[in-house]
C-alpha cells in the first residue's frame, strides 16, 4: 500500500486550478503549483502535543439531506448534526483530520431553504472532498458551482462535464497531512440501480467511470494514498476496481450495505458506510518507521443517540424550521394522491370496523408523534406524519384541517367516500404493496420495515379472526 508514485503531471493542476479557486489555506485542489499543507484542524489554543498525530481521514455518505436526525425511537442515527459531533470529537483528539463525503450529502428533492442550510453546515465543517452525487446533480450543474464558490464547498467529480464541456467540479483534491500526500478523485456511475429517474443527468455528459479513474490515478501517482470516492453501487464498484489499479481506497457511496469489515478488491480496501447516512467511518494512517510503509487502520461508528449533536448545526437546523414552516414542502413522490382528501370518519360511516381498528394504530397519531418530539413545524416531518400536505385540499394545521393530520385510510386506500354509489371498484391486493409503505417507511424512518412483518399489525382483521369466522 502507498508505495511512492512518481510522474504526476501539470495537468491536474490546470484543470482543477479552474475550479473552486480561493479554497486557500485548505486542501489544495489538483497540484496547484505547490501542494499546500492541509492546516490540521487545529483548534485554537488547544495543545496539539496532547493529540494522536497519526493523520485520519474521516468518510460519510448518503446523508440524505438530514440535518437533524429525527430522533424517533426506531431510528435516532444519522444527520450531519451528529456526524459534526463526532468529527469534532476527533479534531479534539486527533492533529491531522481530514473529511470527506462520498456523495448524496443533499436531499433528492428540492427544498432551497434546505440545500441553503446544509450548504452552511458543509461549508463550516470544513471537508476537505464532497464527491458528487446523484442527489447534488439534481440541483443542476450551475447551482452546484453557485454553491462551491458561495460556500467554498471542495466538491469533486472526475466524469461529468457540462453543455460546454467544463467539468461540473475538481476532479481531485491532494491533501497533505504530516507526511502523508493523501489524492482523492471523484467519479459517479452512468447508471445504477436505485437511481431517480435519469433527470440527474439532463444536459451533462457522464464519461465512462473506469476511464475517468484510470485518468486520475495516474494525474495522484505521487500521492502516498489514492482515495476514490465512488457514486455507485456496490455491484458497479466491483466492476470498475480490477480494470483501475492504483487505488489504495475505494469508499462506495450509493451502496446499500454498510461494510462492517473492508473488503478487498485486488490492491484496494473497499469500504462502505451504507445508506442513510447512520455511520461515520474512519481510517487511520501509520507508517511502521519515519518514511517507511503505511499501513491503513479502518473503523465504523454509529452516529447514534450516544454521539452528541453539533450545537451550532442544530441551530442550523432550527433556522431553516423557522424559515420553512409555512412554506409548502419539497414536491415528494409519496403516496398516490386521492381525487380529494377526506378524514376518516368520511369511511366509518359504512367500515366502522375497519375504523376502529386503524384508530388502534400508530397511522391513527402521525401528528401526535412529532408534537411530542418537538419537531412538529418541520415541513418533512409533517409531510409523512399527515395526509396531503402542500397539496390541494390536504393537510394545512391541525386548527384548519385536524381530521388529516395523521396517515388516514387514504394513504392506503385511493379512493373518496363515494366509491359505491359511483361503482369504483377496489382492488386492494393490486394497490397495496410493499412499495406503497416504503413512500413512508424509508431506509431513514423506518429501517427495520419488512412489510410481511409489518403488514400484519395494521390489517383491520387478523387473519385468525377471519378464519373463526366462517
Ligand atoms: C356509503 C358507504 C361507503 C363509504 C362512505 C365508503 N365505502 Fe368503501 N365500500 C363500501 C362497500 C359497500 C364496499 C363493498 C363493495 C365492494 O367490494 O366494492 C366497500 C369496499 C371497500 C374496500 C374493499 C374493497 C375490496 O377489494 O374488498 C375498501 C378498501 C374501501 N371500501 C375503502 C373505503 C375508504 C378508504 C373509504 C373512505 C374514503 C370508503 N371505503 C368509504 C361502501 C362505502
Ligand atoms: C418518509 C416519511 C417520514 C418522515 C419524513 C418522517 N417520519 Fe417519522 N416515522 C415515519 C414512519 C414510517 C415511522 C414508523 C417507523 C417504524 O415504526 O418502523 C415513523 C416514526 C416516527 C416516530 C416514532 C413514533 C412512535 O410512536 O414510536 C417519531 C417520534 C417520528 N417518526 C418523528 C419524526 C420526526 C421528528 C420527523 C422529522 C425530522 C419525522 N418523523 C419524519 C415516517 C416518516
Ligand atoms: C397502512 C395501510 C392501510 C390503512 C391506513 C388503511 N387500510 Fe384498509 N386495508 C389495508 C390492507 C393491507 C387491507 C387488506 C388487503 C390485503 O390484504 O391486501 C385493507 C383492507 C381494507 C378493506 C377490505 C376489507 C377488510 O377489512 O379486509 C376495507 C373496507 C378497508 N381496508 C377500509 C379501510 C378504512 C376505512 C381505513 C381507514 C379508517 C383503512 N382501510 C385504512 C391497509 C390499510
Ligand atoms: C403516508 C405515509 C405512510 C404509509 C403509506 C404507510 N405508513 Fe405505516 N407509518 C407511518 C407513520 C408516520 C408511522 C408512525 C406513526 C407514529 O407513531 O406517529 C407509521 C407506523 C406504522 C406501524 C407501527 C410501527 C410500530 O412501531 O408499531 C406499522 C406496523 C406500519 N406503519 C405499517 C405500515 C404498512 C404495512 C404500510 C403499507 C401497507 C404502511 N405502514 C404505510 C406512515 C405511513
Amino acid at each position: 500500500m502507498g508505495t511512492a508514485r512518481v510522474g504526476r503531471t501539470r495537468r491536474a493542476a490546470e484543470a482543477a486550478g479552474a475550479f473552486l479557486r480561493g479554497a486557500a489555506g485548505r486542501a489544495s485542489i489538483g497540484v496547484a503549483a505547490a501542494v499546500a499543507a492541509v492546516v490540521a484542524a487545529v483548534a485554537p489554543g488547544c495543545e496539539p502535543t496532547a493529540r494522536d498525530p497519526r493523520p485520519v481521514l474521516l468518510y460519510g455518505a448518503d446523508n440524505q439531506g438530514v440535518l437533524a436526525a429525527c430522533g424517533c425511537p426506531s431510528n435516532p442515527t444519522g444527520g450531519l448534526a451528529k456526524r459534526q459531533g463526532l468529527i469534532e470529537q476527533y479534531r479534539r483528539t486527533r492533529s491531522h483530520v481530514l473529511v470527506v463525503d462520498a456523495g448524496n450529502v443533499m436531499p433528492d428533492r428540492s427544498s432551497p431553504v434546505k440545500v441553503k442550510y446544509l450548504a452552511q453546515a458543509l461549508a463550516r465543517a470544513r471537508y476537505d472532498a464532497i464527491g458528487l452525487g446523484d442527489q447534488e446533480f439534481l440541483l443542476g450543474a450551475d447551482r452546484l458551482r453557485d454553491l462551491a464558490r458561495q460556500h467554498e464547498l471542495p466538491l469533486v467529480c472526475a466524469n461529468v462535464r457540462d453543455a460546454a464541456g467544463e467539468l461540473v467540479a475538481a476532479p481531485n483534491v491532494v491533501c497533505e497531512v504530516q507526511d502523508v500526500r493523501v489524492g482523492i478523485f471523484s467519479v459517479i456511475a452512468d447508471r445504477a440501480w436505485g437511481f431517480p429517474v435519469r433527470e440527474w443527468r439532463t444536459g451533462l455528459t457522464v464519461e465512462s467511470p473506469v476511464d475517468a479513474a484510470r485518468r486520475q490515478v495516474a494525474l495522484l501517482a505521487e500521492c502516498d494514498v489514492v482515495v476514490a470516492l465512488l457514486h455507485m453501487t456496490m455491484l458497479e464498484a466491483g466492476d470498475l476496481l480490477p480494470l483501475v489499479p492504483g487505488i489504495d481506497v475505494a469508499i462506495v457511496g450509493h451502496a446499500h450495505e454498510v461494510l462492517r469489515k473492508p473488503d478487498r478488491i485486488g490492491e484496494t480496501m473497499v469500504l462502505s458506510p451504507g445508506e442513510a447516512g447512520h455511520i461515520l467511518g474512519s481510517l487511520t494512517v501509520e507508517r511502521d518507521e519515519p518514511g517507511g510503509q503505511l499501513n491503513l487502520v479502518p473503523e465504523l461508528t454509529v452516529l447514534s443517540a450516544q454521539i452528541p449533536d453539533a450545537p451550532w448545526v442544530m441551530d442550523l437546523y432550527w433556522k431553516y424550521v423557522d424559515e420553512s414552516k409555512d412554506k409548502p414542502p419539497p414536491d415528494w413522490d409519496l403516496t398516490p394522491i386521492p381525487p380529494r382528501y377526506e378524514t376518516a370518519e368520511a369511511c366509518k360511516e359504512c367500515h366502522e370496523n375497519e375504523y376502529k381498528q386503524w384508530l388502534t394504530t400508530k397511522h391513527a397519531q402521525g401528528y401526535e408523534s412529532i408534537k411530542k418530539a418537538g419537531r412538529h413545524q418541520d415541513p418533512e416531518c409533517v409531510l409523512c406524519h399527515t395526509m396531503g400536505l402542500g397539496r390541494k385540499g390536504g393537510f394545512v394545521s391541525m386548527a384548519k384541517t385536524p381530521g388529516l393530520g395523521r396517515v388516514t385510510c387514504q394513504a392506503c386506500h385511493v379512493v373518496t367516500s363515494d366509491h359505491d354509489e359511483k361503482g369504483v371498484k377496489i382492488d386492494s391486493e393490486i394497490t397495496i404493496s410493499s412499495r406503497l409503505c416504503m413512500s413512508c417507511h424509508g431506509p431513514v424512518q423506518s429501517p427495520d420495515f419488512d412489510y410481511f412483518v409489518y403488514k400484519p399489525k395494521i390489517l383491520h382483521t387478523s387473519a385468525a379472526e377471519k378464519r373463526t369466522v366462517e
